[in-house]
């Protein structure tokens, strides 16, 4: 299904805070995203700290997704993102990254991070589509499986950069078969 087809109801898409009444909503969602899921606890310990801020993507009150990310003094570090599996591939996760891109400024924070994990596929060619470049692997860097994460970033002003020179890793090709 192409992205467009939230302009169908994009007027009743809303990208607002998180606030504690959504955690059922959010907590759903990430039960469903997520073998190793943030438990209520761990999302409100991280939503306490002062540089962190949780949104949520809301369609006629339903919540739909959200993203969990921390402000740093150059860039945005995303924490949590995730959309509810009934309205993926509608260009909801499109419009939560842009919600991000629109954050930034050349003048201080000029970029946004995030990690994923080697076997999250999905999430690779979404935020590759996002104009996030893998550049950095931190091996064995999940306590739960041992997996590789996969350091992305959105670099505001080179958002056309190339894959950097060097950085080729297991999901290499498939950013190769994605961008032809
Ligand atoms: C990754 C995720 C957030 C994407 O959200 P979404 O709302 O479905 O994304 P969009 O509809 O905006 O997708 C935009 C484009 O990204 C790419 N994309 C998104 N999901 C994809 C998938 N499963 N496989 C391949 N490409 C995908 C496509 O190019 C898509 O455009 P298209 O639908 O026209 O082909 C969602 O799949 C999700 O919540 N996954 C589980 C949680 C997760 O892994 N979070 C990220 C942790 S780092």
């Amino acid at each position: 299904m192409s992205s467009d087809h939230l302009q169908d109801q994009d007027s009743s898409l809303q990208i607002r805070w998180l606030i504690r009444r959504d955690m059922p909503e959010v907590l759903a969602i990430e039960h469903d995203s997520f073998d190793y899921a943030w438990t209520e606890e761990e999302f409100l310990c991280i939503l306490r700290q002062r540089n962190c801020i949780g949104m949520v993507a809301e369609i006629d009150h339903e919540i739909v997704g959200y993203m969990i990310y921390e402000l740093h003094k150059s860039n945005l570090h995303v924490l949590n993102f995730a959309v509810a599996n009934s309205h993926r591939r509608r260009g909801i996760g499109t419009r939560m990254v842009q919600r991000l891109v629109d954050k930034l400024s050349s003048q201080r924070r000029k970029e946004i991070l995030l990690e994923v994990r080697e076997r999250n596929l999905d999430a690779q060619l979404f935020f590759r589509r996002q104009s996030f470049f893998a550049v950095t692997v931190l091996r064995n860097h999940y306590d739960d499986t041992c997996e590789d994460a996969y350091i992305m970033r959105y670099q505001l002003e080179a958002s056309d950069m190339p894959m950097i020179a060097g950085k080729i890793n297991r999901i290499s090709s498939y950013y190769d078969a994605d961008a032809a």
